[in-house]
């Protein structure tokens, strides 16, 4: 009897914790009632958060939601945050708003899914968010609700959310160093805060938090790999400043190849509403974190792409299917044709990248602009795919797990691309 009194009292206290109260909805404010500077300001930092990327369905209304994302858990919809009164964050008040980003709490009082990476906005300043509420509430409403997630019981339980907060969410707050200069607590705010690097680069445990003990240390998110920002990276040539700041400004580098993916996004729908100064200062945060040094000298780029092996089974398709333009010319790379033996795709612990680009190829638009890449899914076997993967990316293919049974994974990626709308 004393047991289940002691119980019910426990679990009184767990609801009382988790519990959070709705704030009231208000009448939604006139477009006035905001400055144009505070309305300028917070489209840049909507730019940072990639919220359009999100919160809209490819050839959607912008930010009217729906997006489908894929927890691992089961599927998660993005809402419409346009201003809409019903459908929308229209009758949402400012309190409310920042509730949200700072708390993973819906007006409602409902817990959010950290699919919405407000562990992350939980960072941003009261002026950015009182900027990117003045941005969001003159957005044009668009009516239309999204789709019911695909959570199973009890995960669909947002109460339990609270439980989850508790263990893994650290409440935000300022990420400063003071003794940084400027520039580099610029980067990390931006990196920590609204651009959320680390919802990606981070790996993930079990329950969908990221990895304190591994930030920045690599993970494949929706079949894509993001690769490690620390020294860790792969990639041959270190990611000096400049180097980072060229790609994440155009999404390219002579050095290390494009943007593709869900980075292409980061890049050319989010980063390219920033000013020069923050992509410098996100450059900075990350050449740091990583220790790269100041500049790539000419003889380290002649070194790290010499050793191709020219009697490989894989040489003879590579030259007739991909040299034409991945000419791997030492002393000569280039963004617009990336030179594949500098780039992560193959040099990276993770071969998802390679295949599934070499498989589906790039947009316009995506990684270089000025530049697109048809896929080769119906020109080549997996047979051929695996070939040239093996020769590219020479002995250490048998080194690294990920590159061990390219066949299987290739296959997955077949069968994945051929599901995709
Ligand atoms: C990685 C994808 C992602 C990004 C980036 C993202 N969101 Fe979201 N957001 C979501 C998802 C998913 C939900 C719904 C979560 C849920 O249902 O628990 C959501 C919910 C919200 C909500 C709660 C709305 C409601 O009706 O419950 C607000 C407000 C919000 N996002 C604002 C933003 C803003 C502002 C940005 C940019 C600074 C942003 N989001 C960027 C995925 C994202
Ligand atoms: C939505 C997921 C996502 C987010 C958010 C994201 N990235 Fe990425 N990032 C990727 C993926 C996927 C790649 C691999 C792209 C490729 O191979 O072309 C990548 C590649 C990179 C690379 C190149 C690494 C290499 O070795 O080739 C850098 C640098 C980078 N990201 C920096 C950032 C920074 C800085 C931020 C935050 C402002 C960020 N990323 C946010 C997914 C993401
Ligand atoms: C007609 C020219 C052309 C041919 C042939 C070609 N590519 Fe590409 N490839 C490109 C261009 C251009 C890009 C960059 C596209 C962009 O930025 O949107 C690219 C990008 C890539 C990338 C992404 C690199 C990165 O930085 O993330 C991979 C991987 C790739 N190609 C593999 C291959 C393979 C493998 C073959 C042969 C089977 C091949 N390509 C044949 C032009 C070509």
């Amino acid at each position: 009897m004393r047991i289940l009194l002691v119980l019910v009292l426990l679990l009184l206290a767990a609801l009382f914790y988790a519990w959070e109260s709705p704030i009231d909805p208000v009448t939604p404010p006139e477009a006035d009632a905001f400055s144009a500077a505070a309305v300028a300001r917070g489209e840049a930092l909507a730019g940072a958060g990639n919220c359009a990327t999100c919160h809209t369905v490819s050839g959607g209304a912008p930010y009217a939601g729906g997006r489908p994302m894929a927890t691992g858990f089961g599927t998660v919809h993005a809402t419409n945050i346009t201003p809409h009164p019903e459908d929308g964050i229209g009758r949402w008040s400012e309190e409310a708003f920042v509730r949200a980003m700072r708390e993973g709490v819906r007006r409602d009082g409902a817990h959010l899914f950290p699919a919405f990476p407000y562990t992350h906005f939980a960072h941003t300043s009261d002026d950015d968010l009182a900027a990117l509420y003045a941005y969001f509430m003159t957005r044009q409403p668009v009516a239309g609700g999204v789709p019911d997630n695909t959570l199973p019981f009890p995960l669909n339980v947002r109460l339990l959310q609270a439980g989850w907060k508790l263990l893994y969410f650290d409440g935000g707050g300022d990420v400063s160093d003071p003794g940084r200069d400027d520039v580099w607590n610029r980067g990390a705010y931006l990196a920590e805060g609204l651009g959320h690097c680390g919802a990606c680069h981070t790996p993930r445990n079990a329950l969908g938090a990221e990895r304190g003990d591994a930030a920045y240390a690599g993970a494949v998110i929706d079949d894509w790999y993001a690769p490690a920002l620390t020294s860790a990276n792969g990639a041959p040539l270190p990611w000096t400043r400049d180097e980072l700041f060229a790609y994440l400004r155009q999404g390219a580098t002579d050095l290390h190849g494009v943007a593709a993916g869900s980075m292409s996004a980061v890049v050319h729908d989010g980063l390219a509403r920033l000013p020069d100064s923050d992509i410098e200062a996100l450059a900075v945060y990350f050449a740091d974190l990583a220790g790269a040094p100041e500049r790539i000298e000419p003889a380290a780029v002649r070194d790290a792409m010499a050793g191709l092996d020219a009697d490989h089974t894989g040489r003879a398709l590579y030259a007739y299917a991909c040299e034409s333009c991945h000419y791997n010319a030492p002393g000569a790379p280039r963004a617009l044709r990336p030179e594949l033996t500098l780039n992560s795709a193959v040099t990276g612990p993770d071969p998802t990248n390679f295949l599934r680009l070499t498989l589906a190829g790039l947009g316009v638009g995506e990684g270089h602009p000025a530049a697109f890449m048809h896929g080769y899914a119906g020109a080549l076997t997996d047979a051929d795919i695996v070939a040239i993967a093996r020769y590219l990316r020479g002995p250490a293919a048998a080194e690294a797990a990920g590159w061990r049974d390219l066949d299987a994974r290739l296959a997955e990626l077949r069968t994945a691309l051929e599901a995709r709308p």
